[in-house]
């Protein structure tokens, strides 16, 4: 008996075709997005988004993000949509924005973790699109062969980054064919993310906008569009498993460190040891080195490519520089800190 292993297809128009089919028949795809991989699956099957959390082996009280094809598509999923997120749909639909909002009555309690709400996302990467657009086609075609439904049915596709819960983010197509080695997936290769981490989270489902993970749309760039900058959030923000103190964690300890503090390992240590470092001592010999680059976008776009690669590495122990406290560095931190905790 062969054991279950995953289909690594080129984004052809075939391997799109073949995507959506497993789609419609309630399995699992693994798509590139600008950000991550997703872990997809059909957001109006109760059954095929089970297989995402079984799969990744994620409590099934975490809500996971529905991922449509445009902004149009929000009112298939959401209710009592504020005007402001509307605006930051436009202003950054297709990208790497999630809005929490009211959820839409249908919209399965496994997407939403149980509770009123429902995260929303219209990814940029043009495969991406290329799957949501011809699943919402295939999904629309088979309800017209049954005229007694509704005419439209709601195209959208659940999906977590394609991880074991609590690792590390993948932003290659390889990536989630070594985490998911034993699992019954057909991966859409897409390349490199070009975002690299996981999309801003803006909760429009209370009063005011509230931050719930930072990413690449900045609190400035909202606020440019919406006239104010989200809150940070309190603790009736709700559940976000991204927002766990521990979360995108290698196997292997991890601490930030100053330069001086690097700088300051001993020989003896240094040889088990990776280091990813604005200031890389010259004179030691680690385990394995990378140079930090200054650009917060660039260094985000490689950040978990290189914590992989230093988890598989030689050394015992990972040490990363802290990068600066300002606000660019802010969602890269927000990763660091999560990783960093045990
Ligand atoms: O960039 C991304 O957002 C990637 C790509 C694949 O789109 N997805 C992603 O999904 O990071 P995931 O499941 O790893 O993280 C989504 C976060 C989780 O922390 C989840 O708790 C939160 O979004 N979330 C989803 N729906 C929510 C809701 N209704 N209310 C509050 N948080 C929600
Ligand atoms: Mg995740």
């Amino acid at each position: 008996m062969t054991s279950p292993q995953p289909l690594l297809l080129e984004p052809s128009a075939a391997g799109i075709a073949q995507a959506v089919h497993r789609l419609m028949h309630e399995g699992l795809v693994a798509f590139p997005t600008e950000t991550v991989y997703g872990l997809g699956a059909n957001a109006a099957s109760p059954a095929a988004v089970r297989k995402i959390f079984a799969a990744k082996g994620r409590p099934a009280d975490h809500p996971v993000i529905v991922h449509i094809a445009n902004v149009d598509a929000l009112d298939d999923w959401a209710i009592e949509i504020p005007a402001t997120a509307r605006q930051l749909a436009q202003a950054f639909w297709p990208g790497p924005l999630t809005l929490v909002l009211k959820r839409a009555a249908h919209v399965p309690d496994e997407v939403t973790g149980g509770q009123s709400t429902v995260g929303l996302r219209c990814p940029a990467h043009p495969v991406a699109q290329a799957l949501l657009r011809a699943f919402a086609a295939s999904l629309n075609i088979e309800a017209t062969r049954q005229p007694h439904r509704a005419l439209r049915r709601p195209a959208g596709l659940a999906a977590p980054s394609a991880n074991p819960f609590g690792r590390i983010s993948p932003t290659s197509a390889a990536h989630v064919a070594a985490d998911f080695w034993n699992t019954d997936l057909l991966i859409l290769d897409g390349g490199e993310c070009d975002v690299g981490i996981e999309s801003t989270i803006i909760d429009f489902s209370r009063d005011t906008p509230v931050l719930l993970r930072p990413g690449a749309v900045t609190p400035a760039m909202i606020k440019y569009v919406i006239g104010i900058s989200p809150a940070m959030p309190d603790t009736k923000a709700p559940r976000v498993s991204g927002a766990l103190p521990s979360h995108y964690a290698p196997r292997k300890p991890l601490a930030l460190a100053t330069a001086n503090a690097i700088a300051a390992i001993p020989a003896s240590l240094a040889t088990q040891t990776a280091i990813l470092a604005f200031h890389m001592p010259a004179a030691q010999r680690f385990a394995w080195t990378r140079q930090a680059p200054r650009d917060a976008s660039l260094y985000a776009q490689h950040l978990y490519a290189w914590l992989r690669e230093m988890d598989v590495s030689p050394a015992a122990k990972l040490v990363i520089e802290r990068p600066p406290r300002t606000q660019e560095w802010s969602a890269v931190t927000d990763r660091l800190n999560r990783a960093a905790r045990r």
